[in-house]
């Protein structure tokens, strides 16, 4: 488990639910995998979601930007809800940036390609000013160096802050992590946790699957923790682990946190 420093204050807009989530169904074929999820985040909040392997961490925060359908229930993203309308998934996939476990660059162009690809084609920004802003959320990560590179010749954590500068370069109102540190080295995972908690501190709302237990103390507003398609329990970080109410968080939180 790596230990982050700094506590983040409270950034959370209270009255203005950017993600609303009302009794949310998925099937994947006959398997119940997301069972009544009801879930209201604000704007500047920040999740942490946890649980046993095939919980349904992934498939839930894959819904949020439709990269899988939801077959009951609402999800609405800013005021515009997810449904066939292909408007309204492309509206929603701009707002709604996704960082992945495997960083899903493209291997064959550069890291600057990497990051004005959807500037550039979806956003139609000019390539000049594209570029401009990929350099500026390079500095940010701290890799402006790497820019002419491809992705092989990154390090994981590298790799891993490209492509959270890709989803920054998208101007995104909220941020979805999944597991995004847990195939970096161990000597890498800090580097990319300080790039989420800089972020955190500039007001980003984000739901971050991760097992990543200290982030999740000084970072998360609050713990999810789901079980077999189920959010079974939320609370503050401070009472999800020092007073966990249900058996299986207990037996979660005892497997971890040794
Ligand atoms: N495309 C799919 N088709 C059928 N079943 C799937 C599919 N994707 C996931 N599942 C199943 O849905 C359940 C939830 O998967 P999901 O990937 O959301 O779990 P998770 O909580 O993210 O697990 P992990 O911690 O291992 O990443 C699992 O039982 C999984 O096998
Ligand atoms: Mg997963």
């Amino acid at each position: 488990m790596t230990q982050t420093t700094e506590a983040v204050d409270n950034g959370i807009k209270e009255n203005d639910t950017i993600i609303k989530i009302a009794g949310m169904h998925k099937w994947y074929g006959d398997f119940h995998v997301l069972q009544d999820v009801n879930l209201d985040v604000a704007r500047g909040e920040r999740i942490v979601i946890c649980g046993p392997s095939g919980s349904g961490k992934s498939t839930l925060i894959r819904c949020i930007n439709r990269l899988e359908e939801h077959q009951r229930g609402k999800i609405i993203v800013d005021g515009t809800e997810l449904t066939n309308d292909l408007k309204n998934i492309e509206k929603i996939r701009t707002e709604v940036g996704m960082v992945f476990q495997h960083f899903n660059l493209f291997p064959h162009l550069t890291i600057l390609e990497n990051l004005t690809l959807g500037p550039i084609w979806v956003r139609k920004t000019p390539k000049r000013e594209a570029e401009e802003t990929a350099m500026a959320f390079l500095e940010k990560v701290h890799i402006a160096e790497q820019a002419q590179k491809y992705p092989g010749q990154l390090s994981g954590g590298q790799q891993q802050r490209v492509a959270i500068a890709r989803s920054l370069c998208m101007k995104p109102n909220v941020l979805l992590f999944d597991e995004p540190t847990s195939a970096l080295d161990p000597e890498m995972v800090k580097e990319v946790l300080d790039v989420m908690i800089s972020l955190a501190r500039e007001g980003m709302t984000m739901l971050v699957v991760t097992h990543e237990m200290g982030f999740a103390k000084s970072v998360a507003h609050r713990v999810l923790f789901m079980d077999y398609g189920r959010i079974v329990e939320e609370n503050t970080p401070e009472e999800f682990f020092e007073n966990p109410q249900h058996d299986r968080t207990k037996l979660f939180l005892s497997q971890i946190l040794h």
